[in-house]
């Protein structure tokens, strides 16, 4: 990739120039830049709905790209829903980001929205298109991106600055973009649920100021007001340690194991972190490492269970429960017919869970690892160094004990880290509705990295809306039509 700098438009310099004269004139939306479509989109009941829309798309969220193929972003904006006019000015305004695997997004070729969603269905950007929403896609820069001189361009905190800018490039456009701006509602999978979480934890955060002004961000407010997270891989300096203490105990998928030491080593350091976090659950007091399992279970595992065998017809979770004996079914009508599934109840215990689960999907360590061949380590390459270490303990398992992290780690994991902002550094500026998702075969990283967000976020007094997926892995989204629904619930 070539780097994309406007002649005229300096660095430094130039940001302060423009903040302070109000030059940010072609960070102004022009409404009447659209094409039209028809866009048909069957909703989660299977109903197809006729949607006319305008397209918007704004070549840069900011004045001064580094590479505005990713720096950019489109807005869908409903016109007329199976055939009756619609007024989106004051909707809530989704923003879709489609961050995989902390990798570069684009969204620059697109000329429409994105409306096909996972396994064949319909996209959660379509979804709340045909409930009336405005859509906001915003591409932004990936840890893979490199420049011509081998300088990786897209490494953290690349990302969330990207997606800071969007946010102040609508803010800014108040009253010209079509939607509520002060209703934003970011949404993100996996690396994109991640940087979703972090960007409603970070909001207005004065630590990525110098990053905004040297890419000439608009000048407005970052926070937003809700977040749909989905598989959130945040965390991420204490993720090798909640692996272990999660998955440790499971094989890899062949049937090979980690090194018990290194996995041993880990989970004990959790203990120590999780204790340090000073979390807390109702009914558990201080969540630590001797009843975060029980916390998971009862607060999200069991009920996931639960719902999934409660919404199955008899003979079906008659045939569930007679596979998977692990499960106790408690209270439910288990005569004949339908309807059993009201008032059951699903337990068990954490070691029959694991077992159930089976396996693990990584390594040990699983984020930081030793040869620096995750995505992770990617992530926090810097210069024309693609990728680092940034755990004391991948560091000196390679260099020894006296190595030190290179100097930057430190700032560039607060900068990432979601939990940042709501433990040590408590963000008041944070968004205040949350919803996350999580299946519970998902073991791309420990089921705690959720649960503890959740259980982090419910106990400052967040609306917190938290499920976990029965049965169900990596990226799943089994409750699309809930999560538009609860758009506007929150947004009313
Ligand atoms: C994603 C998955 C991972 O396992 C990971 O470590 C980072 C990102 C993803 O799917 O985005």
């Amino acid at each position: 990739a070539t780097r994309d700098r406007r002649a005229g438009a300096g660095t430094g310099a130039g940001a302060e120039a423009r903040a302070g004269g109000g030059a940010s004139a072609d960070l102004v939306f022009d409404p009447d830049a659209f094409t039209e479509s028809t866009l048909t989109v069957k909703d989660t009941g299977g109903v197809a709905h006729e949607v006319v829309y305008r397209f918007h798309k704004v070549a840069s969220y900011v004045a001064d790209p580094v590479d505005a193929t990713y720096q950019s972003l489109n807005v869908s904006v409903p016109v007329r829903i199976d055939g009756t006019a619609v007024d989106a000015s004051g909707a809530p305004i989704l923003l879709a980001n489609g961050i995989g695997g902390y990798m570069p997004s684009s969204v620059a070729n697109n000329t429409g929205i994105v409306a096909s969603g996972m396994g064949g269905g319909t996209s959660r950007q379509a979804l709340a298109l045909a409930a009336g929403y405005v859509v906001v896609e915003p591409g932004a820069r990936g840890r893979t991106l490199v420049d011509a001189s081998g300088i990786y361009y897209g490494t953290a905190p690349a990302a969330i600055v990207d997606l800071k800018a969007a946010v102040r490039y609508l803010k800014f456009n108040e009253g010209r973009v079509p939607g509520n701006v002060r209703r934003i509602v970011s949404s993100g999978v996996s690396a994109g649920g991640a940087l979703s979480a972090l960007l409603g934890a970070s909001g207005d955060s004065p630590r990525y100021e110098p990053y905004l002004r040297a890419l000439g961000a608009a000048d407005a407010s970052d926070a937003i007001f809700a977040v749909g997270s989905w598989c959130p891989i945040i965390d991420l300096e204490h993720a090798d340690m909640a692996y272990e203490w999660c998955w440790g105990g499971n094989p890899l998928s062949g049937g090979a194991q980690v090194d018990p030491a290194v996995s041993g080593e880990l989970k004990a350091a959790y203990a120590e972190h999780l204790a340090s976090l000073g979390l807390r659950a109702k009914g558990f007091g201080a969540l630590t490492a001797r009843n975060l399992d029980a916390y998971l279970l009862r607060t999200h595992l069991e009920p996931s269970a639960t719902r999934f065998l409660a919404a199955l017809p008899d003979a079906d979770r008659a045939a569930y429960l007679a596979a998977n004996p692990f499960i106790t079914w408690t209270g439910g009508a288990s005569g004949g017919g339908s309807g059993g599934g009201s008032g059951g109840r699903a337990t068990f215990s954490w070691a029959d869970f694991l077992t159930h689960v089976g396996t693990r999907k990584k390594n040990a360590p699983s984020f930081d690892g030793f040869t620096l061949a995750t995505p992770e380590n990617n992530l926090f390459g810097t210069g024309t160094t693609k990728a680092r270490h940034f755990t004391l303990y991948s560091l000196r398992h390679e260099s020894g004990d006296s190595a030190r992290l290179d100097a930057d780690i430190p700032a560039k994991l607060d900068l990432m880290n979601p939990m940042h902002h709501l433990v040590e550094n408590l963000n008041r500026d944070r968004a205040k509705h949350w919803w996350i998702r999580l299946g519970t075969k998902d073991t791309d990283t420990s089921l705690s990295v959720a649960g503890n967000l959740s259980a982090r976020l419910t106990s400052l007094g967040d609306d917190v809306d938290t499920a976990y997926y029965w049965d169900a892995g990596h990226g799943a989204d089994l409750d699309p039509g809930a999560f538009v629904e609860w758009i506007g619930e929150v947004s009313g």
